[in-house]
């Protein structure tokens, strides 16, 4: 079964393509590489294309089961300044995306939402049915997206499984896929590259929350363990061919300090820090009830804190020095 990964260069993306491999699925990359990265990539076949492009989309449409879709723009604080770009990418040309995929008579969807769809919710660890109130058009962009899947799903038959990520983080165990951004805003990336001396000190976005230590929680679940959700989620689409919504996360929540000391741990190196005012639109903590992705897609996330950060570590690593090279290149 061919599947096309919509934005399939990019973190968690190029992790979900290998892990399809691995399963016996041929992963087809479709990316613009306006934040994809080919080497991530380059053992799969690829398309260079846009997902606003709905002739190019038909036409490699053609050839596939499936759709995943990662294709978007993901800087909570950047869509508060730039919400024109955030509903453009995230709403408009998605559903350029959305439309070919139907058009083409193919049924099955896969698309990274967001726990950031339900704002700063006061019940805690988040359910499924804990309503939305995204805070940022990020937020608001993945739930607008959501709702056009319903519709779709109503009126054409189309089933799809949307995914709501908790904190992303780690990297894939090869050390050879990770996280590359820029700019990084990345709390793992940043406390890491602090750590090795790539930059001076981490920034503390608060530590007068209301929470135990002062300063904000959240559930990071390892990349990989994301990937191997979207397998199941492509399973159940195959066997079931029922459109559902899952949390995915570990249950367990972690502040900004428990993460520096853990980094501090898997390092051995001392991480500076800098305490600076609250970053805006944060909600103090997140934590994902991940009870209903356990049952029905039969997924738990098999790595926790340490393995997230010795694998962003490693990454870290080795990636510094290819960086080098493709800098000489
Ligand atoms: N943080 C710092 N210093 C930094 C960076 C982050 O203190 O330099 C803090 C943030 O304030 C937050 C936590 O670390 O409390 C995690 O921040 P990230 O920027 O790593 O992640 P976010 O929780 O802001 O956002 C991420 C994804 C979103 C997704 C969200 C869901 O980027 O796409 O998780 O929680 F929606």
């Amino acid at each position: 079964m061919r599947v096309l990964l919509v934005g399939g260069a990019g973190y968690i993306g190029s992790h979900v393509a290998r892990r399809l491999s691995e399963r016996g699925y041929i992963p087809v990359i479709y990316d613009n590489f306006s934040t994809g990265h080919r080497r991530f990539i380059d053992r799969f076949e690829v398309i260079h294309g846009e997902i606003a492009d709905y002739e190019c989309l038909r036409h490699f449409l053609k050839n596939v089961d499936a759709v995943m879709h990662f294709a978007a723009r993901a800087y909570v604080g950047e869509s508060v300044l730039k919400p024109r770009e955030y509903y453009a990418t995230n709403m408009t040309d998605a559903l350029t995306l959305l439309n070919a995929t139907v058009d083409a008579g193919i049924s099955k969807f896969i698309f990274s939402s967001s726990c950031a769809v339900y704002g700063a919710p006061e019940q805690l660890p988040i359910t499924e049915t804990t309503p939305r109130f995204p805070l940022s058009p990020y937020g608001q962009t993945k739930a607008a997206f959501e709702d056009a899947l319903k519709s779709y799903s109503a009126a054409y038959g189309l089933k799809f499984v949307a995914l709501r990520y908790f904190n992303a983080a780690g990297a894939d165990e090869s050390g050879m896929l990770g996280e590359l951004r820029s700019p990084e805003t990345h709390l793992i990336p940043l406390v890491l590259k602090a750590a090795s001396g790539h930059s001076p000190a981490v920034s503390i976005f608060g530590n007068d929350y209301d929470t135990p230590d002062g300063t904000c929680i959240r559930d990071y679940v390892h990349v990989n363990d994301l990937a191997s959700a979207h397998v199941s989620a492509l399973d159940l689409l195959i066997h079931k061919g029922e459109s559902d919504v899952f949390n995915l996360g570990t249950g367990t929540g972690f502040s900004v300090l428990e993460v520096i000391s853990a980094a501090e741990e898997v390092s051995a190196l001392h991480v500076p820090r800098l305490i600076l005012p609250r970053r805006p639109g944060d909600p103090p903590v997140l934590i994902c009830d991940g009870e209903y992705a356990r049952k029905k897609l039969h997924w738990s996330p098999q790595r926790g804190l340490i393995e997230i950060l010795s694998t962003a570590w490693k990454w870290q690593i080795i990636n510094t020095a290819v960086g080098a090279e493709s800098a000489v290149c």
